[in-house]
């Protein structure tokens, strides 16, 4: 039996799971904690001999024979090095289900390299990450070997080293039996991808450290140790420079301050231990749950405002240099996050060190999920529980995924719960993986979402979750699903929603309905975004000049195609508008105002641990562009609790446009992920205002002209024609200059986005070829009166060989204000005219669409088009359902910079909330309407946009795309109107 197709055998002479520490050889280099001026830490990182084997039976006889052609980076996932091949899948296992059996074909990657060591008693190597599974070699011998990719794996080789020079070579198989156990939803990348480095240490030394703190202030060593005990006593230094010695192996600090995640206080703990001495990070915080199910850290009910992380590097796959890591942790803390979940494995160990130290409360998750047995068996069926989560054959890789990530992480503050894995179904491997880390850790609660066994339990009726987890979580729970949760009593634990807000483009939606149900009921203790960032690989990796690819674009199968790219943030970290919904959902302080006209507002204190004054609020009233007055307030209000103040405001503003009350939350002081000021918050309320009267337009000369099909409507030197058998306008032209592109029409169709790509809509969609639709005209009337010349059609919305969607008159008048387009009609509810409950209602009838994609003029005008100014909701991009995140105004941007670069071209650059845009090129278009519309300009047709699926395969267009958009209902993304009355005036400069 090959050792990586046997679960039973985890790893062989690898040593027990410690603690993560480096020990240093004085007080002094342990105060710096600097790795690299440590000598008893040798980082082997850096360039290594490679040779990769397509196939492990291609591996010479004796590992010291491979022909070392190659040279790779350690660290590094080597599909990133041009070996292997890409894969991206989600659920289906990349090999065919014959557990614990791999593919015979299984590529081996074999790096070497020297080091010297000159003196030495112990000598340790520790690697962070290898995936999936590796044997080890120092001196041509056979060391030991290890499976769990992200686990740590620690050998002893001194036995094998010589004095001076020594060479490690280490074979890295692409598949293994724990291979089973990470089928998470990534990119399956393989070879050395964290740290490895050498660890020098006494023939006696301690192995294990576990740091027990309490809120109360108790500090407690429990130690062991390689060959004889060593003594060991330690000091805990404040954050205030106080030094407290133990006393047999313990100590307590008065009024210790306490550990979370918005006050991150951590005290320092210098162990010392015969002659090495060992630097941590300790805190002082307690998880708990209330009476009431709410989650406690210290006593105090908290909210979890997570994201689910991956470690993933554009260029260097599961490769995250600290740097990284760190940027991702500021990037969190400076929009909101305080809560992050490992999905799904353990991460390296300095992201625990950075959380700590920043403040991000962590679910520590297991490197184990085994999601794709549900699709080789049937989701959720016994039989899949009976192959791996109840199999006795994997009893042991279960409890060592769990027990080494528990074992390494435990003396992190930030982590408070630790989580069995994720959609690893549910089994008696889960209950042993719980008690096996109830005996050890009783400090925090176990997590784990596949507990509903054997079905998921999305809605309300089955609530019968087994005691092995602490906390009840759950996946994208609906809003009205969330709320049942919320209120109910019979389960006494929180109710947390380890994955919701699924950030695929445009983003997550409904989060200001989950967070005003997460404040209003104890028990709804938050939740974690679906996820962190996009995963995608650069497309220069296939040839392409910009943007990136993704699962298929490698020749991979089975692949999920861009179903990896739904981060909050791009794999270079630019934040996607979600990030920004997600920020405001989650701001420290909200204002809210009945009536702000007489300047009563209600400060609402979100935060768990901080008072209102640690930030400065500024105050801003505005009238169009104007700022009217700006003052800065402090003022105290408890965590959790609200305030009302009475704020001035300015009785008579005059405003062409809007005129509001703006607040924002800004940082008072620096930290280490900000500088002081950083605004954290935002709300705007609008403010009555006296609308300035516009200077009375001039008069103009108004004509028309039939000529056959096309009727020309002249206002001055300003010439509109209309097609008479589309119904819609061919031409617009200024002082003889054409301004139009290609003629008008109504497009009811847009450019798929993420949200709609392969969903039941879609399908609905396209089988009633509503990408197809056009008007045709049944009637025809004109009018001419003095003031007005009004062209009317009559007609029907609809494609060929479908029944109308809807009966529209489209009614254009010119007059000395400029074109008014007036849209009405109704709905086509002909098959809807049997009332269900009508014995002659007829099921099987095709009945008209519920919902259309949009409803729109589009516009195509000429590229001169350029410089774009809009009254409206900016100046991001939103759409009807993600829209918290932009705030109202006058905003200028141009058409180039309107659109969104995304991985996948989509429908984007909309804007929510307008009264007036006006583009401008030598000439000026204004759209102007009494009620709000939306609308998005780009040099891309809605064609090309939605039938490209890469970044590259976009090219500009000779034109700029107006289209002025119906507003959706609601938070809808789409159009159900029964009845649309849509109106807007186009003027020409
Ligand atoms: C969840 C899963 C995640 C990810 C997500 C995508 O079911 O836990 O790993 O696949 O779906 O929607
Ligand atoms: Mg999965």
């Amino acid at each position: 039996m090959n050792k990586f197709e046997n679960p039973k055998l985890v790893s062989e002479n690898k040593e027990k799971q410690r603690a993560y520490y480096i020990p240093f050889p004085d007080f002094e280099s342990a105060k710096k904690n600097t790795k690299a001026e440590n000598p008893k830490y040798t980082l082997l990182n850096g360039e290594w001999d490679f040779k990769y084997f397509d196939t492990y039976q291609e591996l010479p006889e004796s590992i010291s024979d491979v022909d070392f052609t190659d040279k790779i980076s350690v660290p590094l996932s080597w599909q990133c090095a041009g070996y292997g091949k890409f894969q991206y899948t989600n659920i289906n296992y990349p090999f065919p289900f014959t557990p614990p059996y791999v593919p015979s074909v299984n590529p081996v990657g074999v790096y070497k390299r020297e080091f010297n060591v000159e003196s030495f008693e112990k000598m340790y190597i520790v690697f962070e990450g290898v995936s999936s599974y590796f044997e080890l070699y120092i001196n041509g011998n056979y060391v030991g070997m290890s499976k769990g990719s992200h686990l740590q794996s620690e050998f002893l080789i001194s036995p094998f080293l010589n004095s001076g020079k020594n060479e490690v070579i280490v074979s890295v198989y692409t598949w293994c039996d724990g291979s089973y156990h990470e089928d998470q939803d990534f990119f399956r990348l393989h070879g050395i991808f964290r740290d490895v480095y050498l660890v020098s240490r006494p023939e006696n030394h301690i192995r294990d450290i576990y740091i027990k703190t309490d809120i109360s202030g108790n500090v407690d060593l429990e130690a062991d140790f390689i060959g004889n005990a060593t003594d060991v006593s330690f000091t805990v230094v404040s954050p205030d420079g106080k030094e407290y010695e133990s006393d047999n192996l313990h100590v307590k600090i008065d009024n210790p301050v306490l550990w979370n995640a918005e006050y991150p206080v951590l005290y320092d703990i210098y162990i010392k231990a015969g002659s090495e001495y060992i630097k941590r990070r300790i805190g002082f915080r307690s998880v708990g749950v209330s009476e009431n199910s709410e989650l406690l850290i210290n006593g105090v009910a908290v909210k979890l405002k997570g994201v689910n992380r991956h470690d993933s590097h554009p260029d260097l796959g599961y490769y995250t240099p600290y740097e990284h890591m760190l940027k991702d942790i500021v990037l969190m803390k400076q929009n909101n996050i305080n809560c992050v979940r490992t999905s799904h494995y353990p991460n390296h160990p300095e992201f625990y060190e950075l959380c700590d130290e920043l403040g991000i409360y962590v679910i520590d998750e297991t490197d184990h999920e085994s999601h794709g047995v549900e699709y080789a068996f049937g989701l959720c069926s016994l039989r899949s529980i009976e192959q791996m989560a109840s199999n006795p054959l994997w009893t042991e890789s279960f409890l060592d995924r769990m027990e080494r990530m528990v074992e390494r992480d435990k003396n992190f503050i930030s982590i408070i719960m630790w989580s069995l894995g994720n959609e690893g179904q549910f089994g008696t491997n889960h209950i042993a993986m719980s008690e096996q880390t109830k005996k050890r850790d009783t400090t925090r609660l176990i997590h784990y979402e596949r507990t509903a066994f054997p079905n998921k339990a999305y809605g309300a009726d089955q609530m019968d979750i087994h005691p092995c987890v602490d906390i009840i979580s759950r996946m994208y729970t609906s809003v009205p699903n969330t709320k049942i949760h919320g209120e109910l009593k019979t389960d006494k634990r929180p109710y947390f929603l380890a994955e919701y807000g699924h950030s695929k483009r445009p983003g997550p939606y409904s989060l200001e309905q989950y967070w005003d149900l997460f404040y209003t009921y104890p028990r709804l203790v938050g939740g974690c975004i679906w996820e962190w960032c996009d995963h995608a690989i650069p497309t220069y990796r296939n040839g392409h000049p910009r943007g990136f690819c993704y699962g298929g674009d490698f020749g991979d199968f089975p692949n999920d195609s861009y179903y990896c790219v739904d981060g909050l943030v791009s794999p270079d970290r630019e934040p996607h508008i979600g990030l920004l919904s997600l920020k405001k959902a989650q701001e420290p302080i909200r204002v809210f105002s009945d009536n702000p006209e007489s300047g009563i507002f209600t400060f609402h204190n979100r935060t768990d641990f901080t008072d209102a004054s640690d930030f400065d609020i500024v105050i801003k009233t505005i009238a169009d562009e104007k700022v009217l007055s700006e003052k800065v307030i402090n003022i105290s209000i408890p965590p959790h609790e609200k305030a009302e103040l009475k704020i001035d405001i300015d009785k008579d503003i005059k405003a062409e446009h809007c005129a509001f009350i703006e607040f924002y939350i800004n940082t008072k002081n620096a930290y280490p992920w900000c500088e002081k000021g950083h605004n954290l918050g935002m709300t705007q309320i609008p403010l009555p205002f006296e609308r300035i009267g516009k200077a009375p337009l001039p008069e103009t000369k108004l004509s028309f002209e039939k000529n056959g099909r096309f009727i020309s409507l002249s206002s001055d030197n300003t010439v509109y024609t209309f097609d008479r058998a589309k119904g819609m306008i061919t031409s617009i032209k200024k002082d003889g200059n054409e301004l139009l592109y290609s003629e008008g029409f109504i497009e009811v169709w847009r450019a798929l986005t993420d949200v709609d790509y392969r969903s039941p809509k879609e399908k609905l969609w396209k089988g009633d070829f509503v990408n197809h639709v056009f008007f045709s005209v049944r009637g025809e009337s004109f009018e001419e009166n003095s003031d007005s010349l009004k062209l009317s059609f009559e007609g029907t919305l609809g494609a060929s060989a479908r029944l109308p969607l809807y009966a529209l008159t489209i009614c254009y008048t010119l007059t000395k204000e400029g074109l008014s387009v007036s849209i009405t009609g109704d709905k086509n509810t002909e098959l809807h005219s049997v009332p269900k409950d009508d014995p002659s209602f007829d099921p099987n009838l095709k009945t008209v669409l519920p919902y259309i994609p949009r409803f729109s003029y589009c516009l195509p005008l000429i590229k001169d088009f350029e410089d774009l100014t809009y009254v409206g909701n900016g100046p991001y991009q939103s759409f009807g359902r993600i829209n918290n995140h932009v705030k109202g105004g006058i905003f200028h941007s141009t058409v180039t910079e309107e659109f969104v670069d995304d991985i996948v071209p989509q429908d984007c650059g909309n804007h929510t909330n307008v009264t007036s845009l006006c583009l401008k090129g030598k000439n000026s278009l204004t759209v102007n309407a009494d009620k709000q519309f939306e609308f998005s300009s780009l040099h891309y047709s809605v064609g090309q946009l939605d039938s490209a699926f890469h970044a590259y395969e976009l090219k500009e267009e000779n034109l700029t795309n107006l289209l002025i958009c119906l507003p959706p209902e609601g938070d809808s993304f789409d159009i159900s109107a029964k009845h649309i009355d849509f109106n807007f005036i186009i003027n020409i400069g």
